[in-house]
C-alpha cells in the first residue's frame, strides 16, 4: 500500500499506509492523525481536512476542483500548496506523498 507522511505543524511525523481508492483524508482519519478531522466525510464542505501538499508532489496530484477552490477561499492559513485532502485519491504513484498540516489545525 502507498505510504503517506503527514507532518504536524509542531514537526511531529505520522507515516501511514493508505489504501488506494480512498482519499488522503480517509487515510489520515483511519490512522488517527491529529489535525485532519474530515467533518463532512469528504463532501468538500468543511475544510477540516486542509493540508499542504509538499511542493515536490504538487504536479503529481490532481489539480484542485472548483468546489475545492471555493472551500479553500474560506479556510484559514491557505497557501499555494493548500489542498483539501478529501479531494485527493490515493493511488500507487502517490507512494511517499508528504502532507504538512496548518498551525490552525494543531
Ligand atoms: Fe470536509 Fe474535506 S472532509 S472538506
Amino acid at each position: 500500500m502507498p505510504k503517506i507522511l503527514f507532518i504536524e505543524h509542531s514537526g511531529k511525523e505520522h507515516l501511514v499506509e493508505a489504501e488506494a481508492g480512498k482519499s488522503v483524508m480517509q487515510a489520515a482519519v483511519e490512522n488517527l492523525v491529529p489535525g485532519i478531522v474530515g467533518d463532512c466525510g469528504g463532501a468538500c464542505s468543511c475544510a477540516t481536512c486542509h493540508g499542504y501538499v509538499d511542493a515536490a508532489w504538487g504536479s503529481k496530484v490532481e489539480p484542485r476542483g472548483e468546489a475545492e477552490e471555493m472551500m479553500l477561499e474560506g479556510a484559514m492559513d491557505v497557501q499555494s500548496h493548500s489542498r483539501l485532502t478529501c479531494q485527493i485519491m490515493v493511488k500507487p504513484e502517490l507512494d511517499g506523498l508528504v502532507v504538512r498540516l496548518p498551525s490552525s489545525q494543531s
